[in-house]
């Protein structure tokens, strides 16, 4: 083989690896990593942020108390869900726009499973099971503790952020807010009645059962940024900073919606709602959230599940993820070491 040809070699196979250090350190340069920093601290918010979303959503039924409680022990920084509303006016956590995914509701009221939850009473919603469907789905991850678990109120999500050694803070999605008008102000009126929002929080001490050598313990949830609300409507976030100037607000942004409007006018609404930014990962490269960053916008990514789109989300400036693998986003970030999850599902009261 003559000189010529090793050169030539060499030189295509230094091309790839060129490329990539170079998008990287244009990466960099576009989006320097720690640039919402200095936004979430300004807001209270932990960088990077563990966003569970509907709980600790792998391991467990998404958005009931199972979920919850291991996505709080497992110290996750929020706590996330959809806020929907029964046709009694009752503040619950689903996602779907119907049951017919995430419950037996076809067995139970056969011929209503395309209904929407604002179709059902609260007292019907809990003669559901909206745990065994998790166990068919996902038979490596099946739990006969799983059966019958029921749908949670943002109550119940309350109260479970309220009763661990951790104190996470709610990240609150008003989700389809068209077909509940008014539930910015239920779920206003709800939180400032339970004393979430409206002052300052200061949470009784936890019992010291967290070894605060080994764990960090969470206690966004005793600050000004215990809860942040967030939806894909506009319309929803300019009513719940009208209503709640003072609680952080983010505006979800899908595909369908950077297609539509271009990243710069997405930008530009989040900055005339004076919220921050929650993009699809695909929504998430360093020319979106630079420019973001450099209107002040905070960007929390959704939904990063995967080792390779955590480290990736980090590199390009992402200021937290909405995340079902907390216990993976955790380890990620050196939060906690290592955790059994099989034994803390065991010792989960749910
Ligand atoms: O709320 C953040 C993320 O959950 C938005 O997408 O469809 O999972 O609610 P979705
Ligand atoms: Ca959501």
């Amino acid at each position: 083989m003559t000189l010529r040809t090793i050169r030539l070699i060499l030189f295509i196979t230094l091309i790839p690896e060129v490329l990539i250090l170079g998008f990287f350190v244009y990466a960099r340069i576009q989006s320097p990593p720690k640039a919402g920093r200095m936004i979430a601290n300004a807001l209270g918010i932990p960088h990077p942020a563990v966003i569970a979303h509907r709980g600790a959503s792998y391991l467990a039924p998404e958005e009931t108390r199972a979920a919850y409680l291991i996505a709080r022990d497992l110290g996750a920084d929020y706590l996330e869900g959809d806020v929907q509303r029964t046709k009694d006016g009752i503040l619950v956590l689903l996602h779907d726009d119907t049951l017919e995914r995430t419950s037996n509701v076809a067995e139970v009221f056969p011929g209503r499973q395309k209904d929407t939850i604002d179709r059902f009473t609260y007292a019907e919603l809990l003669k559901l099971d909206l745990g065994s469907w998790f166990n068919s789905a996902n038979p490596d991850r099946a739990n006969d503790r799983f059966k019958g678990l029921k749908i949670q109120t943002v109550e119940d999500l309350l109260a479970i952020a309220e009763g661990g050694n951790h104190r996470p803070g709610v990240y609150l999605e008003t989700k389809s807010p068209e077909r509940y008008p008014g539930v910015e102000k239920d779920l206003v009126d709800l939180l400032t009645k339970r004393g979430w929002i409206g002052r300052d929080r200061v949470c009784a001490d936890t019992p010291a059962l967290i070894d605060e050598s080994v764990i960090r313990p969470v206690r966004v949830g005793c600050g000004k940024a215990a809860v942040i609300f967030q939806s894909f409507s506009a319309e929803s976030v300019q009513v719940l900073k009208n209503i709640a100037a003072t609680v952080p607000r983010v505006y979800l942004v899908d595909e369908e919606m950077g297609a539509r409007d271009g990243w710069p006018a997405l930008v530009e609404k989040a900055r005339s709602l004076d919220a921050g930014m929650g993009p699809v990962g695909y929504l998430s490269y360093p020319w979106h959230t630079g420019p973001a960053h450099r209107a002040g916008r905070l960007v929390h990514s959704y939904t990063i599940n995967k080792k390779w789109q955590l480290w990736l989300m980090n590199q390009f400036g992402s200021d937290g993820v909405f995340t079902d693998r907390s216990e993976m986003a955790l380890a990620h970030f050196d939060r906690v070491p290592p955790l059994d999850t099989k034994k803390l599902i065991a010792e989960s009261v749910f």
